[in-house]
């Protein structure tokens, strides 16, 4: 009969407390423990089960019970008449000889590859911003959704479609993608059916989606030049840095010219052309012929970045770049300005041979966006609430903004901030003079109480001009005012400890 190979010394296993119950429990913690700081080791044969009971005076069956759930943990294998060991396997996860400290709980920066440092720089500049002035879209006052959101919310969470159910359609529930179809070819001239709607969690997931699937290895993507952070922080973090060319912008848009002279080839172009963000403008009906002519030319796509283009106070919104090429262009919507941002719904209207790879790509993202929301979002759609809801805050903001303006040009002196004409949306740029640091102008306003984005990180490196982005929301004339005059004061005190700034306005 074969010999039994020799079993290990008995583990060290101590501080069983008999008095507290759970043996079977504090037996696994310690064996676990023993096989972390090193004492058993991979590939060691463990005692019997009787002969661990014996020697810590304990039932055989805890033993057992011991064993088994470090079997099913993959810690120990069993084989039949060979005995109980511990995996081989754990070879390679092992902490290094003498491991008894704790395992680290933060990994070093140099340990982790470079998108990291990617993604944690976007997470310092996408911090949210407190509800104060100057934040984009905060739902405050008579911007905020009426009780008809409530109402509808309510009912459909609690015993219509919106009640707990299964996995979902990753496209997003029909009813809402219904919904968007008729709401974007009535308000947006889009060229679509419901087929092609994506439901997303806002632009950002879209932008994120488009660049998985439309861009390759190698492919070149042109971004305008200034551009959302949100784009700029995707390619950067997914190793398309060197591929990412950024194109000037003028008053006209993009400078289609100038693109096809740095990167005549590009597989993909990000646009904002409603309202070019942050700057303000339109893209010129020249510029979007030109821009579609080399897309098609050069088997392009373009992806159209319309996040706030409902809120035109002079005439229409313009129409959309997707009704002129249905065939070219990644068409994305969102409800974070229209609505609130943390509804997080959005949409992507994609060509209908884009749909299946679209929606693939989320699904390995985060399978679909929460359906009680989608169904809420429906009703209040084709209820009439949103159209309702546009047509009250155009009128908010149209006011405010023009109460901002006024009170900026009161209070900040114009050879140190002056504002970008635009005519449209949710924000204004105030451009501050050369010298001034924008990023900590920003950091600083937000510790007094007021909340603004820098402008100069939206551009590439070495263009940047300092200016700050001010949201509008439904903060009244005093809240602004009393806003206003602190950022004034900080703008002065920084001006001050800048001896050699030159101005430009
Ligand atoms: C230009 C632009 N695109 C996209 C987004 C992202 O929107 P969402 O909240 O839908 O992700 C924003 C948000 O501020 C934006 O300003």
């Amino acid at each position: 009969m074969p010999r039994r190979p020799q079993a290990v010394d008995l583990p060290p296993i101590s501080g069983l407390d008999r008095t507290s119950g759970h043996l079977g429990r504090q037996l696994t913690h310690a064996l676990r423990e023993a096989i972390r700081i090193g004492s058993l080791k991979p590939g060691d044969l463990l005692p019997s089960t009787r002969q661990l009971a014996g020697a810590l005076d304990i039932a055989r069956g805890t033993v057992m019970e011991a064993y088994e759930q470090l079997i099913a943990e993959g810690f120990f294998d069993a084989q039949p008449r060979a005995g109980t060991r511990v995996a081989s396997a754990l070879a390679q996860s092992r902490p290094v000889a003498g491991g008894s400290q704790k395992p680290a709980t933060h990994a070093t920066p140099t340990s982790l590859p470079a998108p990291a440092a990617a993604f944690a720089k976007v997470a310092e500049q996408f911090k949210p911003l407190p509800p104060v002035p100057f934040a984009v879209s905060i739902p405050t006052g008579p911007a905020a959704p009426d009780a008809a959101w409530r109402r509808l919310g309510n009912r459909i969470r609690a015993r219509g479609p919106g009640a707990p159910s299964g996995y979902d359609d990753p496209q997003g529930v029909k009813a809402l993608r219904e919904a968007v179809a008729e709401y974007v070819r009535r308000s947006r001239s889009v060229q679509c059916d419901a087929a092609q709607v994506i439901i997303t969690t806002g632009t950002q997931q879209g932008l994120y989606v488009a660049c998985q699937v439309l861009l390759g290895a190698t492919d070149v993507a042109w971004v305008e030049d200034p551009a959302y952070r949100g784009i700029t922080g995707i390619l950067e973090s997914t190793g398309r840095q060197d591929r990412m060319v950024r194109v000037p912008v003028d008053d006209a848009g993009i400078d289609v010219d100038a693109g096809v002279a740095m990167a005549k080839d590009a597989r993909a172009a990000f646009v904002t052309p409603s309202h070019q963000y942050p700057l303000g403008m339109p893209m010129s009906m020249g510029r979007r012929n030109a821009l579609l002519a080399w897309a098609r030319k050069n088997g392009a796509w373009i992806v159209e970045d319309d996040y706030d283009s409902e809120l035109r106070y002079a005439g229409h919104p313009f129409p959309s770049l997707q009704g002129l090429a249905p065939d070219r262009v990644v068409y994305l919507g969102t409800f974070s300005k229209i609505l609130f941002p943390s509804l997080r719904l959005g949409y992507a209207i994609v060509p209908e041979a884009l749909v299946p790879a679209f929606c693939g790509a989320r699904v390995l993202m985060d399978r679909h966006t929460p359906s009680a929301d989608q169904h809420v979002l429906a009703a209040f759609i084709t209820e009439g609430h949103l159209d309702r809801h546009i047509r009250r805050i155009r009128g908010v903001y149209a006011d405010r903004r023009s109460q901002l303006v006024g009170m900026l040009e009161r209070w900040i002196p114009k050879d140190l901030g002056w504002l970008q004409p635009s005519d449209q949306g949710m924000h204004l740029v105030l451009w501050l003079s050369h010298g001034i640091d924008d990023v900590l102008l920003a950091s600083r306003a937000v510790e007094a109480g007021v909340a603004v984005r820098a402008v100069s990180p939206m551009y590439s490196e070495g263009n940047g001009r300092p200016g700050l982005v001010l949201g509008l929301g439904g903060f009244s004339n005093k809240q602004m005012e009393a806003a206003v005059r602190i950022l004034a004061s900080i703008i002065l005190s920084m001006r001050k400890t800048t001896p050699h700034m030159q101005t430009t306005s």
